[in-house]
């Protein structure tokens, strides 16, 4: 095992940091699986981490080797609150792999670093206010310097953003999409439990929340897109969506966030962000994909097959929304976790069982026109025009937090050593825009997470119809 004090300095293609926690060592997992395999540009990467042993028990907990020593891989001490640690990570990788939460505690010096470094940076963050700060504090040093800095790579937000674009490309002309409302549903035939480092994550959100509204005061407003037809009306806080079997609520999220920011950039840059080193046929491609990616208001909603269900998200929103503003009450929620939670959210986090039984449906109902000029001509004035069309598709994939982010943060790393010449030369920019045009979708597929067409139906004088 090389240790860090080596006089010459390996390059890794990337390091995992934070590969010790929960979510870190499921990362480490799927690196393995494509480490050195030979078609993948994955030939070598380090873990890192403040404590050597529990990164060696992690290395051994992923390489599913408990009794042997652990896999040849590296082992790099690092600790975000020693600037002088995070240098020598990046002087020592193309890519970091952030897995150290909560962000807004541990992110800032881990992204200044790779800012300052040029070095390539991806986490697996869904905290709106960690990463937005990020964008306005590093963006133009991330341009200047080649450093390419994309937060959510994980199941936040990258299947709400992949999913959006998906059911937006098939509204083809002259149909074009008003709306795309999401709606999750998270299903185990076990308890569904997520670990620790999400709660907490939540729980300092909350608490800073007004933080987040000062943040977004204080900068100029980001560009909206020009969306065909009236914003869509709000519907009841609680509904019934007969079609899916669920119960739904509204969900102040992350990915409805992320997926405006995105949409931000494109208002900006229709034709999306060039490739530092793009090829003719690649700038024609990614021209392509953005001029049949189509802006719509976009919404996200949680659901449960059961109002039972409903009411344990509410109390769990209640609970974190009403306690985390004082700081007894964050005290009580963070040594509580699993009282204040309803058992969601524990200390231990999933066993492997809970994990593995656990999947994510994200329904994505899309309304609009079938053909909006013809709609506009002939009923009077726009603003009563209601939508004739709905398109729903459907991203599928296992346990949200620790199989699909590892594959996804996975995947977003693979394209970054793969195609980095046709990525932004650098920013900090969202998911959807760096990764939507590249076969990130594809890959995904590959890795069980799938992407379907469910209906197209149009209002016709029999009713609803194919279309
Ligand atoms: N996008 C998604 O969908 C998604 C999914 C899963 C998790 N997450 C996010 O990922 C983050 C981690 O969650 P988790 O459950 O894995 O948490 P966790 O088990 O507590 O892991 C935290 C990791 O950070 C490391 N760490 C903490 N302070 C550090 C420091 N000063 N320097 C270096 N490393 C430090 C810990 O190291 P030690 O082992 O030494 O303590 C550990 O490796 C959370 O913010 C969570 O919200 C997001």
């Amino acid at each position: 095992m090389e240790s860090d004090s080596n006089p010459s300095p390996v390059l890794y293609d990337i390091i995992i940091l934070g590969a010790s926690g929960f979510t870190g060592k499921y990362v480490v997992r799927e690196a393995l699986k494509f480490h050195n395999s030979p078609s993948s540009p994955l030939k070598s990467f380090a873990v890192a981490g403040r404590n050597h042993s529990k990164l060696t028990q992690a290395l051994k907990w992923a390489a599913a080797e408990p009794n042997s020593p652990p896999p040849s891989i590296p082992i790099l001490t690092a600790d975000t609150a020693d600037p002088a640690s995070l240098r020598m990570l990046c002087s020592r990788t193309r890519l970091i792999l952030n897995c150290v939460g909560p962000f807004r505690l541990h992110g800032d010096p881990v992204v200044s670093a790779c800012v300052e470094a040029g070095c390539d940076y991806l986490d697996i963050c869904g905290e709106p206010e960690f990463m937005e700060r990020m964008e306005y504090s590093y963006h133009d040093q991330a341009v200047e310097n080649g450093s390419l800095v994309v937060s959510a790579c994980g199941f936040d937000s990258v299947p709400a953003e992949l999913g959006w674009m998906f059911n937006s490309k098939q509204w083809v002309y002259p149909a074009v999409p008003n709306q795309i409302e999401a709606y999750l549903s998270l299903e185990s035939d076990k308890n569904i439990v997520a670990n620790f480092g999400t709660y907490e994550s939540a729980v300092l959100g909350v608490a800073n929340v007004d933080k987040l509204m000062e943040l977004r005061r204080s900068r100029p407003r980001r560009s909206k897109p020009k969306i065909p037809g009236p914003y869509p009306r709000k519907g009841t806080t609680i509904e019934y969506q007969k079609e899916f079997g669920l119960w739904v609520l509204k969900l102040p999220s992350a990915d409805t966030a992320v997926v405006s920011r995105t949409l931000a950039t494109l208002t900006k840059h229709p034709q999306g962000l060039p490739g530092v080193k793009e090829s003719d046929k690649q700038t024609e491609k990614r021209k392509k994909f953005w001029s049949t990616t189509k802006p719509a208001y976009f919404g996200l909603k949680l659901g449960s097959n059961c109002l039972w269900g409903l009411f344990q998200f509410i109390t769990l929103g209640v609970s974190i929304g009403y306690l985390g503003r004082s700081s007894i009450g964050r005290w009580l929620l963070l040594n509580f976790p699993s009282f204040f939670s309803v058992g969601w959210f524990s200390k231990k986090g999933p066993s492997e069982d809970e994990v593995e039984s656990a999947s994510f449906k994200m329904w994505f109902v899309g309304r609009g026109y079938s053909d909006l000029s013809r709609r506009m001509s002939t009923e009077d004035g726009d603003k009563k025009q209601e939508p004739d069309a709905e398109i729903i598709t459907r991203v599928m994939g296992p346990d949200p937090g620790y199989s699909t982010t590892p594959i996804i943060l996975l995947q977003c790393a693979l394209i970054v050593l793969a195609q980095r010449n046709n990525l932004p030369k650098g920013g900090v920019l969202t998911p959807g825009i760096v990764f939507g045009p590249t076969n990130l979708r594809e890959r995904l597929e590959h890795n069980g997470i799938s992407f379907d067409v469910i209906s197209r139906r149009v209002v016709c004088k029999f009713g609803r119809c194919p279309f």
